[in-house]
């Protein structure tokens, strides 16, 4: 039965398509069949893969059909990697006054038991979801949906509040909807300028900030102890940007324009060994 690993951040460009994208294509590498769903109407992830998000509108692919409670299909990558692409109508069905419209996307993702329909992740070894920020109800269907949270930060000051309210908010959901076995899987600092002042002041601050936060509140799980949580740094490079920019897996674009960068891959396989170790436990 597949893992299901949720991306989140309210705040917006901190890393979360680059982080669950890059995540997706480290795991379906080594042989897991791993599946991305596009969960944010932005539709980036579903960019970067090379699609246009409008064309699934109204199709078997379109994201909007777990609403109807419909069959979504997902689209076929390369060997062990697939994708449910998102279009700019998943807001409006997320954001409709439906009642328990949070509740969707796990019910596609994990299986509904009260209609006894089966979850697509049993269908895969590894499901991530990339989330839309903003805290709303994106976000949160994304941490119904997930066994596991990983949340990117950026070490800046704007971004310090951003993580921090996403923490908050996540364990207000854990309260509000019960999600009792709902572990938080790690942080991992993008985009990682270390030969600047302020965002090494930054991560060092929240480095003792967010194992505070996590220790005090007995209900929140985690899969390792608080002040372990964070995976290894992915530092500012600019291949990061040029493999976005070109619509390319990052594994894809190192390995085709520039080898010379191969050790970005190394700490990605580093962080790809942790998260499987973190997730056996
Ligand atoms: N290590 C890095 N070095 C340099 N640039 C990076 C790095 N990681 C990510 N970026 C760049 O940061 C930008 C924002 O990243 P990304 O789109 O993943 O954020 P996001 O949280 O998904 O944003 P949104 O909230 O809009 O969905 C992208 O242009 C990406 O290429
Ligand atoms: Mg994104």
């Amino acid at each position: 039965m597949g893992k299901v690993i949720g991306v989140i951040n309210t705040k917006g460009g901190v890393g979360k398509t680059t982080l669950a994208t890059s995540l997706a294509s480290e795991f379906s590498r080594r042989g897991y069949k791993t599946l991305l769903i596009d969960y944010d109407s932005q539709s980036s992830a579903t960019h970067l893969l090379g699609f246009y998000p409008e064309d699934f509108i109204g199709t078997e692919f379109d994201i909007t059909n777990i609403f109807r409670e419909e069959p979504v299909k997902e689209i076929y990558i390369k060997e062990n990697l697939y994708l449910i692409a998102s279009n700019s109508k998943l807001k409006e069905y997320a954001e409709s006054g439906k009642s328990g419209k949070e509740y969707y996307l796990s019910d596609f993702v994990q299986g509904n038991y009260i209609e006894g329909s089966k979850g697509i992740k049993e269908e895969y070894d590894i499901v991530i979801i990339d989330s839309e920020g903003g805290g709303g109800t994106l976000e949160t269907s994304v941490q119904i949906a997930s066994d596991y949270i990983i949340i990117p930060i950026r070490p800046t000051i704007l971004d310090e509040t951003g993580t921090l309210l996403t923490l908050k908010k996540l364990i207000e959901n854990i309260k509000i909807f019960k999600l009792k076995d709902l572990t938080l899987l790690g942080f991992i600092a993008i985009d990682f300028d270390k030969r600047a002042k302020e965002p090494l002041e930054r991560y060092s601050a929240l480095k003792v900030e967010l194992p505070e936060i996590i220790s005090s509140v007995k209900f929140l799980k985690t899969s390792v102890p608080p002040d372990e949580l964070f995976l290894p740094e992915l530092y500012r490079r600019a291949v990061w940007s040029k493999a976005f920019a070109n619509n390319m897996l990052i594994h894809d674009y190192i390995e085709k324009y520039e080898t010379y960068n191969k050790d970005v891959l190394l700490t990605l396989e580093n962080i790809g060994n942790k998260i499987l170790e973190r997730m056996k436990r």
